[in-house]
């Protein structure tokens, strides 16, 4: 579903630029339910950005489906958001119009792309458990409650891709639970791909793989110890450690990006000795030369 290759984002701004994606390599599988981790700064939201169509890459490759976002014009890229991709942003604020009711609000982007279907609408918050309160203004519904219609919103269109930046940000874990649950619903019973951004260890527990970004490159990968224990008890608050295997991520070219800590532990700055032994790959501080102070 979606192909990210030597993804390069750079943001400009009057004198400055900032790198925020530098290479990236990602692949998603067509129904797969998955997170991305990083630190702030990290690239994240760019990264979700640009697959979700609300910023152009700078270089590189990214595709999704048939769409190539690197080179669709400004009309298609209008398309591709309004039929393929359903968002919820970091900040709710953003999908939200705080005047409507909650029913108003999912059909909003049903009225902009011409056709309101009021029945589906209603089925989409009876999805995220908010059959009652439908036509009660956002500002009734509490910040859980919000990010339920948001969404309910994101769904509206009916898209193939799910892209959700920090859904559970601002709520309690009871509510980031009922979040994750639908989620994992959508994914099994309509076969949506969901892109998750959180720093939120514990949900990231809850998918079948996780990316790590650190710099702007994905640099670690974390499998599921075990993909058929698919059931709650599998769910529990086990986290990322307890749950999933750790890789460090081989781009094609061969490169893989070496934690900081380690790299700071052994004294390694720019140089590295490394030795291959027939089965493992040994990674040393360069000796130094000779006449050179240690
Ligand atoms: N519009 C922009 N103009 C200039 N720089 C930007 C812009 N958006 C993001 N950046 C920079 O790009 C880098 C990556 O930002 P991004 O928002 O993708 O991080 P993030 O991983 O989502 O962080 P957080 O977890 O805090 O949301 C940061 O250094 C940020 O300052
Ligand atoms: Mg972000």
């Amino acid at each position: 579903m979606i192909e990210c290759e030597g993804l390069v984002k750079i943001y400009k701004t009057d004198d400055l630029e900032v790198v925020a994606l530098q290479g990236l390599n990602l692949s998603v599988q067509d129904g797969e339910l998955m997170a991305i981790i990083g630190n702030s700064g990290s690239g994240k939201s760019t990264l979700l950005n640009i697959l979700g169509g609300l910023d152009r890459p700078s270089a590189g490759s990214v595709k999704v489906g048939p769409w190539d976002l690197l080179q669709v014009t400004d009309d298609q890229l209008v398309k591709y958001k309004r039929d393929t991709v359903g968002f919820i942003w970091q900040n709710n604020a953003r999908n939200l119009l705080p005047y409507l009711s909650a029913l108003e609000n999912v059909e909003m982007p049903m009225m902009l792309s011409g056709k309101v279907d009021r029945p589906y609408a209603k089925q989409l918050l009876d999805w995220v458990g908010l059959k009652e309160r439908m036509h009660n203004k956002l500002h009734q519904l509490s910040g859980g409650e919000q990010q339920r219609v948001a969404i309910a919103i994101s769904l509206s269109n009916r898209p193939q891709m799910l892209l959700a930046d920090e859904p559970t940000g601002s709520v309690d874990s009871r509510t980031s639970d009922l979040i994750m649950d639908i989620f994992r619903r959508l994914n099994r019973e309509l076969g949506l791909t969901i892109v998750i951004v959180t720093h939120d260890l514990s949900l990231a527990g809850k998918v079948d793989r996780v990316v790590a970004i650190r710099d702007g490159l994905t640099s670690t990968e974390f499998l599921r110890r075990n993909p058929n224990l698919d059931d709650e008890s599998a769910f529990g608050a086990g986290g990322l450690q307890e749950v999933h295997e750790a890789y460090a991520v081989v781009d094609r070219a061969g490169r893989l990006q070496v934690p900081k800590e380690y790299l700071s532990a052994l004294g390694i700055s720019n140089k590295a000795s490394m030795e291959f032994d027939g089965e493992r790959i040994i990674i040393t501080k360069p000796k130094p030369l000779e006449g050179e102070q240690a």
